[in-house]
């Protein structure tokens, strides 16, 4: 096999706010998929940051009187450290706010000026007269000028995905102030998408993106599209533009330019990573961003443009994922229906919500539903009497009559074989993050394990006393099938992996799973994981 060299993103939550299960989504699929990739052999970078700058940050900080530089640094440790609770570990976790950033985004600024991409033009923006600034797209609301959806945001809709400029909008008004805002003069820059129209059009249709998402990008296309504004006047949290007194480069500008200075800081820390082995135009490496479907527009057009446009590498695929909703509701913090992350792990396991989530997780955008009795109810059939069940049943015998030594043979050869052999399928549907499917497979075989237990009935054997050598090959047996189970969920249940090695003595690779254990001292079994009980689940309906 070759070793890739491949380096995956999420995309950046804000600095202004915790990270909650919706968030943890994207996370935990990125970081199955990049468990899997390096438990294959690959070099596997995995990389994210805070969105340090824009408006809304600006205003917390004010609001709550700290200035934004020291603001972003208490939210950037609290997203570390909640990301960690879920076993996700980032080789770099950095932030949009910093000096590789700003360097890179004038690097980036000045190539595609030089390159005559770069239009100032007078425009009108909406101004709020009481709070005396113009206002951010998000701080204006209305109904979106292209399907008429109401209550949409300046930015975007999140009815029909389209962007749009915000003095579109139909009957806007200011967030802040709740008043009707004027529209005042302002110069502002202006990146020229439209020049990159038919560059974007082959590459999008090149195996970057899903098929269903390919159509839903294509259709942006049918409208033209639009050049950019990258500049936002003062007040503003986030990068100068040079030659201006106060205007700020848009944060969208700076937060995917991000992705590389966020790995170049990580350079800058390992003597062996070589930046342009990854970030060159024409390089072999990969490179493959996580994101929600809310953020497509920014990451399938304006950022492949922007990398075009400035002689980096654009990516080899975007995994887009749906958005979560709890027990029928949009996550709110609002409506109280937004769970933290940290809330979370004070209730249950990290390795219930992966597993959870990978049940639901597919390569096509489908949002992803959290009902409180259905994950009670899959996490406990599922995991606990099916997989540890399997594991609990065969080690009361090898440790009772064996001293849990295992024996030399394989009792069903062709079970075995036919078991390993779905590891094929398994790999094509992690490949894809096709996550949900990865675990009915993992499960039919844990029923065809059980199965197997059922029908050779090791308490009956274990009367006879000259049966003992069979009884010995069937627990072995099914050990073993428990070993293949637990390889296969490695990446998504790290928690329950770990403890798996312990009782089984042995690192779980994957590219042993074919390899049975046979004639090995295994430990004593202790209950691997517990049952998750109504109670548990109380903090997901409070509000
Ligand atoms: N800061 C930008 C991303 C910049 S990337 C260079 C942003 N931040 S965010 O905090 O709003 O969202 C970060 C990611 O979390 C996005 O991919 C978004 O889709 C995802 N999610 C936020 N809420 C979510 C759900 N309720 N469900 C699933 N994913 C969600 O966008
Ligand atoms: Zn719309």
């Amino acid at each position: 096999m070759k070793i890739k060299k491949i380096l995956v993103t999420c995309a950046f939550p804000y600095s202004n706010g915790s990270i909650h299960i919706g968030h943890m989504l994207e996370h935990i699929q990125a970081d199955i998929w990049v468990r899997y990739k390096r438990m294959k052999g690959h070099e596997v970078w995995f990389i994210c940051a805070d969105d340090a700058h824009g408006t809304p940050i600006m205003l917390k900080s004010k609001q709550l009187g700290i200035d934004p530089e020291q603001f972003i640094i208490s939210i950037r440790d609290e997203h570390i450290s909640d990301f960690l609770r879920f076993n996700i570990n980032y080789d770099n976790y950095y932030s949009t706010h910093s000096k590789e950033n700003l360097s890179f985004l004038t690097e980036i600024y000045h190539c595609l000026e030089a390159k005559g991409l770069i239009k100032k033009k007078v425009i009108s923006q909406f101004f709020d007269c009481e709070k005396n600034m113009f206002l951010p797209d998000r701080f204006v609301k209305g109904s979106c000028p292209m399907c008429l959806s109401q209550e949409q945001y300046g930015d975007h809709c999140d009815q029909c995905g389209r962007t749009y400029s915000c003095i579109e909008l139909i009957n806007p008004k200011s967030v802040l102030s709740g008043n009707k805002p004027i529209l005042k003069n302002s110069l502002h820059l202006f990146f020229n998408l439209p020049y990159f129209s038919t560059m974007l059009q082959s590459w999008i249709c090149s195996g970057v993106l899903e098929v269903s998402i390919v159509n839903k990008v294509m259709e942006w296309f049918q409208h033209g599209l639009k050049e950019w504004d990258i500049s936002r006047d003062g007040p503003y949290f986030g990068f100068n533009i040079p030659g201006f007194l106060d205007k700020y480069f848009y944060v969208w500008l700076d937060a995917p330019i991000g992705y590389i200075s966020t790995f170049k800081n990580l350079c800058n820390k390992i003597d062996h990573l070589i930046f342009d082995d990854f970030w060159k135009e024409g390089t072999k490496s990969e490179l493959y961003h996580f994101i929600g479907k809310d953020i497509v527009y920014f990451h399938s057009l304006f950022w492949p443009a922007i990398l075009e446009g400035s002689n980096f590498r654009k990516p080899t695929k975007i995994f887009v994922h749906g958005h979560v909703t709890l027990n029928g509701l949009k996550l709110s913090k609002s409506k109280g229906s937004s769970i933290s992350a940290k809330n979370w792990i004070k209730n249950l396991s990290s390795d219930s919500l992966r597993y959870y989530y990978s049940t639901k997780i597919s390569s096509k955008i489908k949002d992803v539903e959290i009902n409180s009795d259905h994950f009670l109810h899959k996490f406990n059939s599922d995991i606990v009497n099916k997989i540890i069940n399997l594991a609990s049943r065969v080690a009361y015998f090898l440790s009772n009559y064996f001293d849990n030594f295992l024996s030399k043979n394989i009792e069903n050869q062709s079970l075995y074989s036919d078991f390993v052999d779905n590891t094929k399928k398994i790999e094509f549907f992690l490949e894809k993050c096709d996550f949900n499917l990865v675990t009915v497979i993992i499960m039919q075989c844990a029923d065809i394990a059980n199965n197997y237990i059922d029908t050779k009935k090791p308490w009956i054997i274990s009367k006879n006393i000259e049966k003992y050598d069979n009884l010995h090959d069937v627990c072995t047996l099914g050990v073993n099938l428990f070993k293949i189970l637990m390889t296969w969920l490695k990446p998504i249940m790290p928690d329950l992996a770990k403890k798996t090695e312990s009782f089984l003595n042995i690192e779980l690779v994957w590219n042993n799973v074919n390899l049975p254990l046979l004639d090995h001292k295994i430990s004593d079994f202790k209950p691997l994981c517990k049952r998750i009980t109504k109670r548990q689940l109380i903090f997901l309906s409070q509000k």
